[in-house]
């Protein structure tokens, strides 16, 4: 199949092909998300909890974010890559919102970015579409605002939470963002607004009625064994494995079970006798 791009998941959601959206954070986790058929690899700020080990993404730099998109451009080259602008990196002013986007893109090869918020970061996403850089939208559970927030809940429950989150979408799709990712929002209220957007709505823990949907690579393989969000699914328990396999290793080093003869390389007896001569 060829690369998707951010016109064709336009196309897709008009045939009402689902969007099948993946982070992905460096070489080998790009491999298999590409490996697997994934449309479109998210190189989510996530990655500060999932794979730096912070309690949020409020860490994240800029930085952070080109250094991994490098690693994961180089494993899946035949995959839209969209990559995050990270807390603060495009909030300061919109010149500086578009320098960072452009560093995601030039010195870090993503395709496209993804930022948090809707009516007051229009400005933002114009500068950044009008600099030839496509833009994703993330509205519902916006993790950068967290401690705004009080923590981690679901977003547009009551008429006015649910108003704000349409009208916010509608406002992001006229600034020109190709798909926006919804976050935790009810099903019935994503549904709603997949119907009235032409571009294509990606949930996570939105429910059904979206046009495509996104996980955590390590949650969905069973990678970090932590607490996993109600909206998660699990498609395997590689923490399990992984863990075996190196108590395995372990046992097999101490026990001298491990390396064995077809493991080593030959030297000839000749040289040998030479050296201990
Ligand atoms: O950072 C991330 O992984 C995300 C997805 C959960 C949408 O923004
Ligand atoms: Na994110």
């Amino acid at each position: 199949t060829s690369k998707a791009t951010t016109v064709s998941l336009q196309e897709m959601k008009r045939n009402r092909h689902k969007i099948v959206m993946l982070t992905a954070y460096d070489y080998p986790t790009a491999k298999v998300a590409e490996a697997g058929g994934t449309d479109v690899i998210l190189v989510g700020d996530s990655l500060g909890m999932v794979v730096l080990g912070y309690d949020s993404t409020l860490p994240v730099t800029v930085d952070d974010m080109v250094h991994h998109t490098k690693a994961v451009t180089r494993g899946a080259k035949q995959t839209l890559i969209v990559t995050d602008l990270p807390f603060l990196s495009y909030h300061i002013s919109t010149p500086e919102a578009v320098r960072n986007a452009g560093r995601l893109i030039q010195e870090g090869g993503a395709d496209a970015v993804k930022l948090e918020g809707g009516r007051e970061v229009i400005e933002q996403v114009q500068a950044i579409v009008r600099a030839g850089i496509p833009v994703c939208g993330h509205i519902g559970l916006q993790p950068q605002m967290v401690n705004q927030l009080g923590g981690y809940k679901v977003q547009g429950k009551d008429y006015e939470g649910a108003k704000r989150i349409l009208e916010d979408a509608l406002l992001l799709q006229a600034a020109g963002c190709f798909a926006i990712v919804l976050e935790c929002v009810p099903t019935l209220l994503a549904q709603l607004i997949s119907e009235r957007l032409s571009i294509p709505t990606i949930g996570i823990g939105a429910g059904d009625g979206c046009d495509g949907q996104v996980l955590v690579i390590h949650d969905m393989l069973g990678i970090t064994e932590k607490y996993l969000p109600k909206f998660a699914k699990k498609y395997a328990e590689l923490a399990g494995d992984m863990t075996a396999a190196i108590a395995t290793y372990s046992q097999e080093v101490r026990d001298g079970q491990f390396p064995e003869a077809h493991h080593g390389f030959k030297m000839s007896d000749e040289v040998l006798e030479r050296l201990v001569e």
